[in-house]
Order: C-alpha cells, then sequence, then structure tokens
C-alpha cells in the first residue's frame, strides 16, 4: 500500500493537515464508504447464502454510519460541500468497479481487499494529524478506523469459512483493483501512481445485472406463507411459527430498499436521507434475522420465502418504491404490530413479545421516514402523495393483477 500522507504533511512544513487538503481526504473517503454501500446493496440480492446476507446487512449500516460521520465533518469544514463535482476520475472509477465482481467470492475478495486501504489510510491520517488543530478529525478517525478493522476482520472470517483458504479465484480481481488504486494515487490521491493502464486486466465477465429472482441458495424455496387471518385461530406455537416465517420473509422488505440504495448512488439529496434509507434497510434485514433466530428456538429451520411484493415494484421508479413501502405497504401492515406485541405478552411467550415489540417500533420509523422524503422529494413536484399512490396503484393494475398467484397492491 503506497499512500503517503506524511510526505505530504513534512513537504509543507505545518506538522499537521491544511483545511483543503482535509477537505479533499474527507470526501475521498466518503466516496470510498459510499461505493462499497452500493455495491453492498447490489450484492444483498445476489449472494446465495442468508446468513451472509445479513452479515451484510450489518456492514451495509456501518459503512452508512461512517459516511454520515464523514459527511457531518464536511459540512462544517470550509469548502466541504460538493463532493461528487470534485473525485477525479480514477478514484470515482475504483467505487464504480467494486460492485462489478465477477463472482461472489471475488465481491467478498474485493470488499475486503477496499477494506485494507481504507484502514491504511485512517491510520496514516491519525499519524500525520495534529493534535490540536485536526483534533476533531482525530475523533472521527479513530472510532472509524476501529469500525472499519472490525468489519474486516468479519469479513475475513466470513471468506475463510465459506471459500476456505484458496485465493485462486479472486486474485485476478483483486488484482486489478490494486492496478486501478494504483493509478489513482491510492484512496488520499497522494501516493505515487503507476502511470499504467490496467484496462487490460478487467475480468471478462465484470458485470453487475441484478438477479431477478432474488437469489437463495437451496434451502429455501419461493412458496406462499398463507394469510394473516389464516393464523390468528392456531395454538400459540403454531402461530408463532407462522408469524415468525413472515418475519423471515422480510427479505423481500429488505431487497426493495437495497434497490433504493443503490438507485440513489448519485441522488441530490441531503444526508439524512441516505442515513435513513440505510436504516430502514438494515432494519428490515434485522426482522428478516429476527425470524430466523426465533423459528430455530421454535425449532424450525427457515425455508420459505415470497418475494412477491418485491417483485411488483421493481419496474416502478425510486420514488416510487419508496412510497410503496413505506406509505403503501408499512402503513397497511402497522394496526396488526400493537395487535401481535399484546398477544404474546398475554400468552407469557417473552422471547416473541420482544421481537414483535422492537419491531412494531422500527416500522412507525419507516413510515414516518416514508413521509418526511416523499415531501421533500415532491417539494418542487406538482404531484401530490395522493398522486403518486395512484400512479402506483395503476402501475400494479395494468403490470401486476396478472401476474403469477394474481397478487393485489394492498390498498
Ligand atoms: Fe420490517
Ligand atoms: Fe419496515
Amino acid at each position: 500500500m503506497n499512500e503517503n500522507l506524511r510526505a505530504y504533511v513534512d513537504r509543507r512544513g505545518q506538522k499537521g493537515m491544511d483545511i483543503s487538503k482535509s477537505v479533499e481526504l474527507f470526501r475521498r473517503y466518503a466516496y470510498v464508504e459510499q461505493s462499497c454501500i452500493r455495491a453492498l446493496a447490489g450484492w444483498f440480492l445476489k449472494l446465495p447464502n442468508w446468513e451472509t446476507k445479513i452479515i451484510l446487512g450489518y456492514q451495509l449500516y456501518a459503512h452508512a454510519e461512517r459516511l454520515n460521520e464523514l459527511g457531518t465533518r464536511l459540512e462544517e469544514l470550509r469548502g466541504g460541500r460538493h463532493r461528487d463535482a470534485n473525485i477525479e476520475p480514477g478514484l470515482a472509477r475504483i467505487g464504480k468497479e467494486l460492485v462489478h465482481a465477477p463472482d461472489d467470492h471475488s465481491f467478498i475478495a474485493g470488499l475486503s481487499w477496499m477494506l485494507g486501504h481504507l484502514v491504511h489510510v485512517y491510520k496514516e491520517h491519525l499519524e500525520v494529524a495534529d493534535a490540536s488543530a485536526n483534533a476533531l478529525e482525530i475523533r472521527i478517525l479513530l472510532r472509524l478506523q476501529v469500525d472499519v478493522e472490525n468489519e474486516l476482520h468479519s469479513l475475513q472470517e466470513l471468506e475463510k469459512q465459506q471459500y476456505g483458504n484458496s485465493q485462486v479465484n479472486t486474485v485476478h480481481w483483486t488484482q486489478y483493483l490494486e492496478g486501478l488504486i494504483e493509478e489513482a494515487g491510492g484512496i488520499s490521491g497522494l501516493g505515487l501512481r503507476s502511470g499504467k493502464s490496467v484496462s487490460a486486466l478487467r475480468p471478462e465477465k465484470a458485470q453487475f445485472d441484478w438477479p431477478s429472482p432474488m437469489v437463495f441458495d437451496g434451502r429455501i424455496v419461493h412458496a406462499d406463507l398463507g394469510s394473516y387471518q389464516s393464523k390468528l385461530d392456531l395454538p400459540l406455537r403454531d402461530r408463532s411459527i407462522g408469524e415468525f416465517k413472515v418475519y423471515f420473509n422480510e427479505f423481500y422488505a429488505a431487497a426493495l430498499l437495497a434497490t433504493i440504495i443503490y438507485d440513489s448512488w448519485k441522488l441530490d439529496a441531503p444526508r439524512q436521507y441516505f442515513m435513513d434509507i440505510a436504516h430502514h434497510f438494515w432494519d428490515e434485514v434485522r426482522h428478516a434475522e429476527f425470524g430466523a433466530i426465533r423459528l430455530r428456538e421454535l425449532g424450525v429451520e427457515p425455508s420459505v420465502v415470497n418475494m412477491v411484493l418485491f417483485d411488483n415494484s421493481q419496474g416502478l421508479p425510486l420514488l416510487h418504491r419508496l412510497c410503496y413501502l413505506t406509505l403503501g405497504l408499512e402503513v397497511y401492515f402497522m394496526p396488526r404490530k400493537s395487535v401481535r406485541v399484546r398477544y404474546y405478552e398475554q400468552e407469557g411467550d417473552a422471547r416473541s413479545q420482544l421481537f414483535a415489540d422492537v419491531d412494531w417500533s422500527d416500522e412507525s420509523n419507516h413510515v414516518r421516514y416514508g413521509k418526511q422524503w416523499m415531501d421533500y422529494f415532491l417539494k418542487d413536484d406538482a404531484r401530490t402523495i395522493e398522486d403518486v399512490q395512484e400512479e402506483i396503484a395503476k402501475y400494479m393494475e395494468n403490470n401486476v393483477n396478472n401476474a403469477v398467484g394474481g397478487q393485489k397492491v394492498p390498498w
């Protein structure tokens, strides 16, 4: 790794990082963190193992938190705005490429490779920062460095567990990425630049395409989960199993958010928007995890998903997908939440009650996010939220009522 923040600081004789370089570096870090978010959102649908999807869901949110911290500081620093207008093409290329890994093992290896570079540059930055002049950056970078190291460790464990120690299949991809970063002078842009073109190293199969349907390994089948009403008269254990199968199926909501996150990569929106969609995504991943945890506690292995609500939404623009989920589906399902918590409480099923209670709280946030960001995106629009909902309903009528299973939009 060939960053050289020390040489830059020594050359200037200031023994710390000046404002314009701090801004440039933070922009570059933020860009890399956000590129990882986009790549993770894409591969969330493509990686077959659901446990891996959950781990990556946690990681996506960690990237979003770090992005938010960097962005918060950039907003305070003189001249720290307009990140995307200032990213050099060499670094931009790395960010764009991360998602295009030729296969799932290469994707994991490429992400680890990127995290390794992030740890390295955050450490170097900490070493050359002035304890007083750069005190705010130091506090942020200390938190970020530890967080990235933890993520890297968990990813390396995952890689070893799933693919063994062999890196034969991923070398091609990581060498190409390494070539790209040498062209860009490292994440910081301050390293030696190789000047060699690496386009010839690009693997032929390096092209990310959305999978349809969402990929799961052979343990999971796509099937019907039964209606809400059909579970209400069942005895406690059977009803819990039925309801936690539905929680496990919240992979559909996480997938919907993943496409929103992916498509928002270059969206002009406030920092909080990116934080909220990542939070929302992660909540849905955790709700699917609630399902898996509780089902296993009840002696049942998760085995079914039904992606119809996700599939229905995929021809819609980002704005409509956001509205469909938050102000359509989540509002529609909301009245069931408190009933469920009370039922488990009355029955003395404390574990089920815990998960249902947290879910209820999270879901109230999701509806709030939806309302807030729909208002924001429609501020200079001739349409109201009701108009957008009507557009969604029309889309569903024209495209979905003829779809497999004949499932209708639930409002
Ligand atoms: Fe949920
Ligand atoms: Fe939700």
